[in-house]
């Protein structure tokens, strides 16, 4: 059932009740919405009777599995944060005011439920919720549902009004406690993958800020980090076969001031991420069940790496780390064998740190000028037997067989390429997964040939754009305007272009967070957010529940959440 139908809950009726039951005033009293960001997929709530939350309550769990029991922690955490409610972790109370189950896998011989194997990943991402006389029961068939249910319960209890939040408003020695409104949940996402990416090359963000947007993300149910850690501006991932890659290559000597104004500033700028901060960071990604999928943006885009490897480029350079912004003429050279060695270098360490099952390998805003004039790379070209077909030019073929190297070196090591939309200018390789950016044209493309396609135009999911009209209310980006209503307007499977049966191959939307204009964390979660709740409605929530109005309602709690958590974002929506 539909959530809109079931859940108009009177809050001052409850309240009342509540403060009746446990003896405290209505100010103190607060009151669940199961209505939050992104939408489950149903609520169906009684809005007549609550189960009150009060502290001492306890968590019951399966305590012999690590991630449940990390869970279970997260749920208690998150209760006390957003409620002031301290629950205490009980895994063997049979009569645990909350519950934490995983559905056992079926017996051979049932066909009743799915095995495992069977199901789709939003099936393992899904959970239930029911909220009755004795409690809360939260089931899921994987441990992953459980921390999914964990967040929207985290997101539900947080109070409506700022008055009402947590301890802080209860009288001095009184039980903090909360009122759920009876419920049956059922909750599972749309999409199979919700991404975010963030650019850490044109400004480095540190191993915390990181975690911070992890946390984000996972709030949000997004499930995909794809993490761009090298640029002409700095390369910013160790390679500990080359150690001066990074040390070098992650330091430009100044940056100019704005727009490419020609003024610089005269400052020393860089910072990488050693092998085990990465592997940090992939360990708290799994915790939070995200994904991190790194991307090494070859053969373009390599200025940090040209810097330090002027043999890679097709002038033998020399090379500054680009200390300015937009897109460099030097590429690597495809004529070089080189190039292939120092490729196969980095993805190989690439692949030892990050487990992820795609690896992408860029492709975009590669300029075609330097290999047009490189003995080598036509030299190459030739040998290749390459010739252009009115269709594809010779050097964006020898784009795709750059591909093709790396795809295969990638499939050795069960990795899936991604690359952005220009790796079809060379006609695509075979496996390969299309990130459709300069519109959903490619992505149209692509799926129509069959090929995997993550949707992220740039008109609905680039949100280093300005969100609002009037800039003189908003830092300075990198132009653009994409609000947030235009964000939440966004339909990635283009029913208009994109037949019922080949919308399959949309594997699901992500927003883009490019940060040559973002040097400061406060500045980013200025632009990440509430953005990131627009999307994550797309990326989750059914369509036919998509109602702008209602989700400007919805977002003002999540907002709130943000103030509690000191993270900044825009208050304007348009
Ligand atoms: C891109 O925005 N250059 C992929
Ligand atoms: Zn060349």
């Amino acid at each position: 059932m539909n959530s809109r139908l079931t859940t108009h809950i009177c809050r001052a009726a409850i309240a009342a009740a509540l403060a009746l039951a446990v003896g405290i005033t209505a100010a103190q009293a607060q009151t669940a919405d199961y209505r939050v960001i992104p939408l489950p997929t149903s609520i169906v709530a009684d809005t007549t009777r609550t189960f009150v939350l009060t502290d001492g309550m306890t968590v019951a769990y399966d305590s012999s599995n690590p991630a449940i029991s990390r869970n279970a922690q997260f749920l208690k955490q998150w209760v006390e944060e957003v409620a002031g409610v301290k629950l205490q972790l009980a895994p063997t109370d049979k009569k645990a005011a909350i519950q934490l189950t995983i559905r056992k896998a079926p017996a051979a011989t049932t066909k009743k439920a799915k095995a495992l194997a069977d199901m789709t990943p939003q099936e393992l991402s899904a959970y239930d919720i029911s909220v009755g006389k004795r409690g809360l029961h939260i089931t899921a068939n994987t441990d992953e549902g459980l921390f999914r249910a964990a967040q929207t319960l985290r997101k539900s209890l947080l109070a409506a009004q700022e008055q009402t939040t947590a301890a802080a408003t209860k009288a001095e020695g009184a039980a903090a406690t909360v009122a759920l409104p009876y419920a049956t949940i059922h909750d599972e996402p749309r999409f199979e993958y919700r991404g975010a990416h963030l650019d850490v090359a044109r400004h480095y963000f540190a191993v915390p800020v990181i975690k911070q947007y992890l946390d984000l993300m996972a709030l949000h149910g997004c499930n995909q980090l794809h993490w761009h850690i090298t640029e002409d501006q700095g390369w910013r991932f160790e390679v500990k076969a080359l150690p001066e890659l990074a040390r070098k290559g992650s330091i430009r000597e100044q940056t100019v001031i704005g727009h490419n104004t020609g003024v610089y500033d005269g400052q020393r700028y860089g910072g990488y991420y050693t092998q085990e901060e990465c592997r940090e960071l992939v360990n708290y990604a799994a915790e939070r069940y995200i994904n991190i999928i790194p991307e090494i943006d070859l053969p373009g885009h390599m200025m940090g790496a040209l810097h330090v490897f002027p043999n890679l480029g097709c002038t033998g350079g020399p090379y500054p780390v680009w200390p300015h912004w937009g897109v460099s003429h030097e590429v690597l050279c495809a004529g070089n064998p080189e190039t292939i060695t120092f490729l196969k270098t980095v993805l190989g360490e690439l692949c030892d740190v990050f487990p992820s099952k795609y690896i992408h390998i860029g492709g975009d805003e590669c300029p075609k000028l330097r290999w047009k004039q490189c003995p080598k790379c036509q030299a190459k070209a030739r040998e290749l037997g390459l010739r252009d077909d009115g269709k594809h030019s010779i050097e964006n073929q020898l784009q795709t067989w750059i591909n093709h190297e790396m795809e295969a070196f990638l499939r050795e090591r069960g990795r899936d390429m991604i690359g952005w939309d220009e790796v079809l200018e060379g006609g695509l390789t075979q496996s390969g997964i299309v990130m459709s950016w300069r519109g959903v044209k490619g992505g149209i493309e692509a799926a129509k040939e069959h090929h995997r396609v993550i949707m992220s135009p740039n008109s609905f999911c680039y949100i280093d754009y300005y969100q609002l009209k009037d800039n003189r209310r908003q830092p300075d980006a990198i132009g653009g305007y994409l609000p947030i209503s235009k964000v939440y307007s966004f339909e990635p499977l283009q029913p208009d272009d994109i037949a019922a049966d080949e919308q399959k191959y949309i594997l699901g939307p992500q927003v883009n967070l490019w940060t040559e204009y973002i040097a400061f964390p406060q500045h980013l979660f200025y632009m990440l957010l509430p953005r990131l709740d627009a999307i994550s409605e797309v990326q989750w929530s059914q369509p036919g529940q998509k109602d702008f109005d209602d989700f400007c309602r919805r977002l003002p709690r999540m907002k709130r959440l943000y103030d509690s958590l000191g993270i900044n974002y825009c208050r304007d929506i348009e």
